[in-house]
C-alpha cells in the first residue's frame, strides 16, 4: 500500500518541486529513471554509429565539418546522461555492460541503415525532430538532474535538426537523382521515425506511472500527433512525398490523420530482431575491447600519482 512516504513524495511531485539524488524516492521513480535515462544515454552513443559511417564519405568539406560536431554532441549528451543516471546510484560500469551484453535498449531508430547521403539528412530533420519533440518536455520532468540534462542538449538539437533540414533541402533543389535519393531515404525512414515516440499509449506499460510521477509529461501519442503535425508542411516545402496513402488534414481536430505504424516491426526490432540491431552492438563491443589498453594506461597511471601522492 502507499506508505506516508509515498504520499508525502506524490505531494511534492504535484506541487511541481523537483525530485533531487539526495532526496527519498519510491524505489519505483529511481527505477524507471534508470532505465529511462541508461537507455536514452545508450540511444546518443549508439546513434553516433548511422552517421559515423558518413563522416568519411561526406559531400564536402563543410558538412564533414557540420557532421563531426554533430556526432561529438550526441557522445557529450550520452555522457551527460550517464552522469544524470549515476546520481541515482548506478555505476557508469554496470551500464555499459547493459548495453554491451544487449540486455539495455535504446532508441529503435538506430538500428536502420544509412544507405545514402541522404540518410543523414533525414537522420537530422526527421530523427532529431522527433528526439527534440521527446525531449523538450523532459526539460520539465521531475527529476532534477534529468531535467537540466536536457536543457543542454535541447539547444544542441536544434542545431542537428536545422543541419539535417538544410541537407534535404540541398537535394531537393539539386539535380533529379538528388531529389530521387532524399524521396528514397523518406520512404525508408518516415515510419521508424514515428515509431520513435513508443507504442501506442494503449500499449504503453510504462506511461500512466511515468506521468503520475512527472517523468513523462506527454503521452507517446500526443507527441507522435504533434511530430506529424509540425512535419507534413516541412514535406510539402521541400516537394516530398510522405510514403502514407492515409495522411490527410482533419479539419476538425485541426490535425492530420495517418496510418497506423506496423507495430510487429516496432516490437521486433526493440526485440533486437532489426536489421543493424547485431551490427550496432558488435561495434560498441569493439570500441570497447579497442579501448581496453587505453583505459588500463590510465589506471596505471592514476595508481601511480595517488601512490606518489600518499608517499
Ligand atoms: N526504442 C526502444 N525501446 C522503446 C522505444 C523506442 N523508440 N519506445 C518505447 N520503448 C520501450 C520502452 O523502453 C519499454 O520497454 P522496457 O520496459 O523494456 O524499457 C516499452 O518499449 C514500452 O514503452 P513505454 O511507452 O511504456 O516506455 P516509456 O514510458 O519509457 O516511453 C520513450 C518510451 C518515450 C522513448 C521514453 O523512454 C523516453 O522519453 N525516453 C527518453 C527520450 C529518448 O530516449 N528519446 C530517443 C533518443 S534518440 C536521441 O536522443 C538521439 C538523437 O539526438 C539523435
Amino acid at each position: 500500500g502507499t506508505s506516508d512516504q509515498d504520499k508525502a513524495f506524490q505531494d511534492k511531485i504535484d506541487r511541481n518541486v523537483r525530485i533531487e539524488p539526495r532526496d527519498w524516492m519510491p524505489e519505483g521513480y529511481r527505477k524507471t529513471l534508470i532505465r529511462q535515462i541508461s537507455q536514452h544515454a545508450h540511444s546518443e552513443i549508439v546513434g553516433q554509429l548511422p552517421e559515423g559511417n558518413w563522416i568519411t564519405r561526406a559531400p564536402s568539406l563543410q558538412r564533414k565539418a557540420i557532421l563531426l560536431a554533430k556526432v561529438q554532441d550526441e557522445a557529450g549528451h550520452g555522457l551527460y546522461l550517464y552522469c544524470a543516471a549515476e546520481t541515482l546510484g548506478v555505476s557508469r560500469d554496470e551500464l555499459t555492460e547493459q548495453l554491451l551484453s544487449g540486455k539495455a535498449k535504446y532508441s529503435s531508430i538506430f538500428n536502420y541503415p544509412t544507405l545514402t547521403w541522404a540518410d543523414v539528412g533525414m537522420i537530422g530533420w526527421l530523427v532529431d525532430g522527433a528526439a527534440i519533440m521527446n525531449q523538450v518536455p523532459l526539460q520539465r520532468c521531475s527529476y532534477g538532474p534529468y531535467s537540466r540534462a536536457m536543457i543542454r542538449v535541447c539547444k544542441e538539437e536544434s542545431f542537428h535538426q536545422r543541419q539535417g533540414f538544410d541537407i534535404v533541402r540541398a537535394l531537393v533543389e539539386g539535380t533529379e537523382d538528388q531529389k530521387a535519393m532524399a524521396q528514397d531515404a523518406l520512404n525508408r525512414w518516415w515510419w521508424p521515425a514515428i515509431m520513435m515516440f513508443g507504442p501506442p499509449d494503449a500499449d504503453s506499460t510504462h506511461s500512466e506511472q511515468s506521468m503520475k510521477w512527472g517523468i513523462k509529461l506527454n503521452s507517446n501519442d500526443e507527441l507522435r500527433q504533434k511530430f506529424v503535425d509540425q512535419t507534413v508542411p516541412q514535406a510539402e516545402w521541400l516537394g516530398l512525398t510522405l510514403p502514407d496513402p492515409d495522411l490527410k488534414w482533419n479539419e476538425d481536430r485541426q490535425s492530420y490523420d495517418f496510418g497506423t505504424p506496423d507495430w510487429d516491426e516496432f516490437f521486433n526490432v526493440i526485440k533486437g530482431n532489426g536489421i543493424c540491431n547485431r551490427e550496432r552492438l558488435d561495434a560498441r563491443n569493439k570500441a570497447w575491447d579497442d579501448g581496453a589498453w587505453f583505459r588500463e594506461g590510465l589506471m596505471a597511471h592514476a595508481e601511480k600519482t595517488t601512490k606518489q601522492n600518499i608517499a
